[in-house]
């Protein structure tokens, strides 16, 4: 078969490729980490098949990430779509509203694009498209949210909209991506090759189950089981719309020894930057292990994982920061101690 063998020269990729280039970034979630090398091998290796003239019909895989705050949800998109250089757009859910309302239509999420791929509809066709906090167009969430009592402008109706997105085939997509966009300035594309993926936090998942506790498994303990369909059709999903997400990930709370990890190794961690910043000064900045605990444990305090890193690093580092250049040829060392009496104040 001439198309096969096509796909396979061309897919120099791996799943395993993918996860090692992932890995170089992100810290942790093993297992997000390998569900998305597989999502996103199977996208581009669909996109071949078609490409070649493939006709029974592969179904993408679109996914929904779960996880709890500064976990790396975004994080992972966003480096997927590096590693892959597909076109990439960060949409968020909250801005979403039913057609008709003041707000984005789902559509603007396709605009978004085509504006980063230069209007260039072929790449377009074949990118990846983020949604962040889709926890917040829950049912529930939706009336809550906006203030707009019985009319759940912000809720179902989003989600209804999202339905013919997910799955659809052609859609006229806006030019234009800001808010006032000319209305006749519209350009049809084929979406049905376009991979979604949707994350949110789902924080408050447990007051919609009884209190039960439910997913997160790794740091919740013996009580703590997989969020199912049934939990999210609880929290305010439509089934129809969970269809449409039929790839599941849950991402673990990370640990004290995951933060100290993010600060260190991976390709873009905040330590060895802040190092080659103090460098330029000819300053040699260090950092015990133990300070760098610290800094996980006030990151852990925060409840806001990995995304509290940078604000803490950077409240620790103003004294040295200020008088950088006055202090050059030195060699200071940040320790438990100088973080303690920092994040304390
Ligand atoms: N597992 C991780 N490995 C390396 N860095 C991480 C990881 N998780 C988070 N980070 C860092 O923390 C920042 C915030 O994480 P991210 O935006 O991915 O959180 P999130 O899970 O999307 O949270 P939220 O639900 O609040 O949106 C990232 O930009 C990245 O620098
Ligand atoms: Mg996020």
């Amino acid at each position: 078969m001439r198309e096969k063998r096509e796909i396979y020269r061309f897919l120099h990729v791996t799943p395993r490729r993918i996860f090692e280039q992932l890995d170089q970034y992100v810290v942790g979630q093993r297992h997000a980490k390998e569900v998305l090398a597989i999502a996103a091998y199977n996208h581009l290796k669909r996109i071949e098949y078609l490409k070649f003239g493939g006709e029974v019909s592969i179904r993408k895989s679109n996914i929904l990430m779960i996880g709890p705050s500064g976990s790396g949800k975004t994080y992972l998109a966003r480096t997927l779509a590096k590693i892959l250089d597909v076109p990439f757009a960060y949409n968020d859910a909250t801005a979403f509203t039913e057609a008709g309302y003041y707000g984005e239509d789902v559509e603007v999420a396709i605009g978004r694009l085509l504006y980063a791929t230069n209007q260039n509809v072929d790449a377009a066709e074949n990118g990846i498209v983020f949604i962040d906090e889709i926890d917040k167009i829950s049912r529930r969430a939706g009336g809550l949210r906006t203030g707009s009592g019985g009319r759940d402008i912000g809720g179902e109706g989003v989600q209804q909209a999202l339905l013919k997105i997910l799955e659809g085939e052609k859609i006229f997509v806006p030019l234009n991506v800001t808010a006032h966009w000319n209305k006749y300035d519209y350009v049809e594309i084929d979406i049905s090759n376009i991979l979604f993926i949707c994350a949110g936090s789902f924080s408050d998942m447990d007051d919609a189950n009884d209190g039960k506790t439910v997913g997160f498994v790794e740091q919740n303990g013996a009580n703590s089981r997989e969020i199912t369909s049934e939990d999210l059709v609880k929290y305010g999903f439509l089934p129809e719309l969970l269809g449409r997400l039929p790839v599941r990930v849950e991402l673990d709370e990370l640990s004290a020894a995951d933060l100290v990890n993010i600060l260190t190794n991976p390709r873009e961690a905040m330590v060895p930057e802040y190092q080659r910043l103090c460098a330029l000064d000819q300053i040699q900045l260090e950092f015990t292990s133990e300070a760098l605990y610290e800094v996980a444990y006030a990151a852990l305090r925060q409840k806001l994982g990995a995304r509290a890193l940078r604000a803490i690093l950077e409240k620790v580092l103003h004294p040295i920061l200020f008088l950088g250049p006055e202090r050059a040829g030195e060699r200071i060392v940040v320790e438990a101690d100088d973080v303690r009496r920092i994040v304390q104040q």
